[in-house]
């Protein structure tokens, strides 16, 4: 993204809009997969995207930092996406700055098939960090912000994948903090973790939204309703309602979203 550069996160002034997403359509094909969706995502609150399998969660968290740009034959087709007031569909958008700027957390813990350290440092040798002092604290911190540390700190060097199963999601959180983005997308971060795992996350989250702009996809209302501020609740590819997390659920003002959040389907 063209902005001043800085090593600094980009740090809204009031509580603001991290994301203005505006009219937005989008297309698998002949599928339109999202239809007008309009939103504004406020800066380090923790936004979730709730609605039935389909609905098109993952795709319109796809669309904030364009990984949907590698699916052939998808696109926007039409509307906008402001990150902290830049249109992030603008021709001339630096792919691999607004992907490090907007760092995403998958369902299933992706670490790379290396040692701990060398996750979360992954990305900061990549844009050029060597110094040795360097990439052990700001693996230390990121590690730290990721509330995995302590759990970590002796086995540093030894490989990722023999980690539990959230201990692989918190260094994937770690790997994503060490870029030092704005916002974090999760796609379902603990679907495939057990309680106490989910926990965990769901404590971390918490703790990160000082920092970070927060939007997370789950399909398990009670997580929805522990850990965002506000709910987005969405159904068919449109956004059929969103506010305050605690109105959503208890006082939803569209039918469909009372079904939903009661049960009544999906
Ligand atoms: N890569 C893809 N190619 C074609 N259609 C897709 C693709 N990914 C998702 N879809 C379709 O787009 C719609 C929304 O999917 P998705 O965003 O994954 O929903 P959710 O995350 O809410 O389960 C669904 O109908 C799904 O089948
Ligand atoms: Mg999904």
């Amino acid at each position: 993204m063209t902005e001043p550069s800085s090593d600094e996160p980009l740090i809204p002034s009031a509580p603001s809009s991290a994301v203005e997403i505006r009219d937005l359509r989008f297309a698998y094909g002949e599928k339109q997969a999202l239809h007008d969706i309009s939103l504004d995502i406020p800066a380090r609150q923790i936004t979730a995207f709730i609605g039935p399998s389909g609905c098109g969660k993952s795709t319109l968290l796809r669309c904030l930092n364009r990984i949907n740009d590698r699916i052939p034959g998808a696109a926007v087709t039409g509307g906008s996406v402001h990150i902290h007031g830049i249109d992030i569909y603008r021709a001339d958008i630096d792919l691999q700055e607004l992907r490090r700027r907007v760092g995403m957390v998958f369902q299933k813990y992706n670490p790379f098939p290396k040692s701990v350290y060398e996750n979360v440092v992954f990305s900061l040798r990549i844009s050029g960090m060597t110094k040795r002092s360097e990439l052990d604290d700001a693996a230390e911190a990121a590690l730290r912000s990721a509330a995995l540390w302590d759990e970590v700190k002796d086995r540093l060097h030894r490989s990722a994948l023999g980690l539990s199963g959230g201990q692989q999601q918190r260094l994937c959180i770690a790997r994503a903090i060490a870029n030092r983005p704005d916002i974090l997308l999760m796609d379902e971060p603990c679907a495939a973790l057990d309680p106490i795992a989910t926990l965990k996350i769901e404590e971390l989250l918490h703790d990160l939204k000082r920092d970070y702009t927060i939007v997370i996809v789950t399909h398990n209302m009670s997580q929805a309703t522990r850990c965002s501020d506000i709910t987005a609740f969405m159904y068919l590819g449109k956004l059929v309602e969103t506010g305050p997390t605690l109105e959503i659920f208890n006082t939803p003002k569209d039918p469909q979203t009372l079904a939903y959040v009661t049960g009544s389907f999906g």
